[in-house]
This record gives C-alpha cells, sequence and structure tokens, in this order.
C-alpha cells in the first residue's frame, strides 16, 4: 500500500515543472506545500524568489535560503502552487485545514496560474465533507455560527487557534455544497467574515493528484 506522504511526495516534486524560471511565485501552507518547498529548494537559483501564504511558510522558505518577498513589494506572481483539503471536477476547492485561507486566497488572486497539489483523497464529487472553514472577526463569531446553522450547517469554534491575522477560525461541519461559487460569494457578503474556504470564484487552474499510479494532470471541466 502506498503511503499518504509518499504521494504528496510525489506531487510536490510534480510541481516543479510549472515554477516559471526567472520570476517570484507563490507558495501554499501545510503538508504538501511544506514538501513543494523542500523540492523547491533544490532550484532556488532557478527563480527570483517567492511570497508567502503563511508566517510558517515564509520561516521555511527563509530556512531553505529561498527569497521571500512582501506580496506588496511585488507586482504580479507567474504561479501560485498549493495544497486543499478538497477539490472537485469543476477544481473548486476547500482550503484552510491550516488556517491560513485569507492569505492563501489573496496571493492565488495575485497569480497568473494556481496550479494545486494533492493526493487522491482529496478528490471529491461534492465538497462538503470536510468542515468548511471561515475566518471570523472576534467579536463576529456567534453571529456567523448562528447564521451557517440557518444553512443546514454545524459550526465548530476552532479553539486555541489565532491566524496570521489575529482572526479566529469556524470549521462548519455537514454540508453539501452543491453551488459553490453561489455559497462562497454569499458567504464573504455576512459583516464579520474575512474569508472563506472555498475557492470557487478563482478555482484551481491545474489540480495535480497524486495516485498510486502516478500523478494525473486534472483541468477543470468547462
Ligand atoms: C492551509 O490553510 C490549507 O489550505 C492547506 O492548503 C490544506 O489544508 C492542505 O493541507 P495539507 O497539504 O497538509 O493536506
Amino acid at each position: 500500500m502506498v503511503n499518504q506522504d509518499d504521494l504528496k511526495r510525489q506531487v510536490a516534486e510534480a510541481a516543479l515543472d510549472y515554477v516559471v524560471p526567472g520570476t517570484i511565485i507563490g507558495v501554499g501552507t501545510g503538508s504538501t506545500a511544506n514538501m513543494f518547498i523542500d523540492a523547491l529548494a533544490g532550484i532556488k537559483n532557478r527563480i527570483e524568489g517567492t511570497v508567502a501564504s503563511s508566517e510558517a511558510t515564509a520561516e521555511r522558505l527563509r530556512g531553505h535560503g529561498i527569497m521571500v518577498f512582501e506580496l506588496n513589494e511585488v507586482d504580479s506572481l507567474s504561479v501560485y502552487i498549493d495544497g486543499a483539503d478538497e477539490a472537485d471536477a469543476g477544481l473548486n476547492l476547500i482550503k484552510g485545514g491550516g488556517g491560513a485561507l485569507t492569505r492563501e486566497k489573496i496571493v492565488a488572486a495575485c497569480s497568473e496560474k494556481f496550479v494545486c497539489i494533492a493526493d487522491q483523497s482529496k478528490k471529491v464529487d461534492v465538497l462538503g465533507k470536510f468542515p468548511l472553514p471561515i475566518e471570523v472577526i472576534p467579536m463576529a463569531r456567534s453571529y456567523i455560527a448562528r447564521e451557517m446553522v440557518k444553512r443546514g450547517g454545524e459550526p465548530v469554534w476552532r479553539e486555541d487557534f489565532v491566524t496570521d491575522n489575529g482572526n479566529q477560525i469556524i470549521d462548519v461541519h455537514g454540508l453539501q455544497i452543491i453551488d459553490p461559487k453561489g455559497l462562497e460569494a454569499e458567504l464573504d457578503h455576512l459583516p464579520g467574515v474575512v474569508t472563506n474556504g472555498l475557492f470557487a470564484l478563482r478555482p484551481a487552474d491545474t489540480l495535480l493528484l497524486a495516485t498510486p499510479d502516478g500523478v494525473e494532470t486534472l483541468k477543470a471541466a468547462q
């Protein structure tokens, strides 16, 4: 049986083919992104540098001697490479299991291309089995939780966790997300929501999916 870490490592290494030489790239957060960072260290001289989607990622990049820029210092990013918690056939994603969803969404928005890297366990028919993370301004937490109950969810406060932006996270269980774009837009309009973990309005462009038979390349179904 193939080990999940081996699959993550395979897909992380496959993502090196998407690194555009001489440019600044966006780098995601999480265990798969960490393996990508470790692989990137081997070709760090081919890029100008990176923008990190979390403090943890910035620290890991710097630990490998890879240049990290502030997003405000750069005009655009050639590619954003990051993991996901779930992905559907349209390459809509749930992200934020590691709590970095807001910075991830900002960096993805600034990138010409978004390459998502994941092992096969992340591919689903309908998003929502993985609890949907929502970053909230602390005083809005209970209000947003009540709003999610109205929408059929079971919100759970991620206690003892503070985001890099000083906010809190609610993980919403029990959703079956049949309209990811619609729900993403709707939740973003609730006062107090900083970001929700749906990446559907700006989905991945390419999903590299590690399977025991190799890495599959998926494009969004039109
Ligand atoms: C971080 O906030 C998340 O969006 C990660 O991209 C996601 O949780 C995937 O993480 P793993 O690669 O550790 O599964």
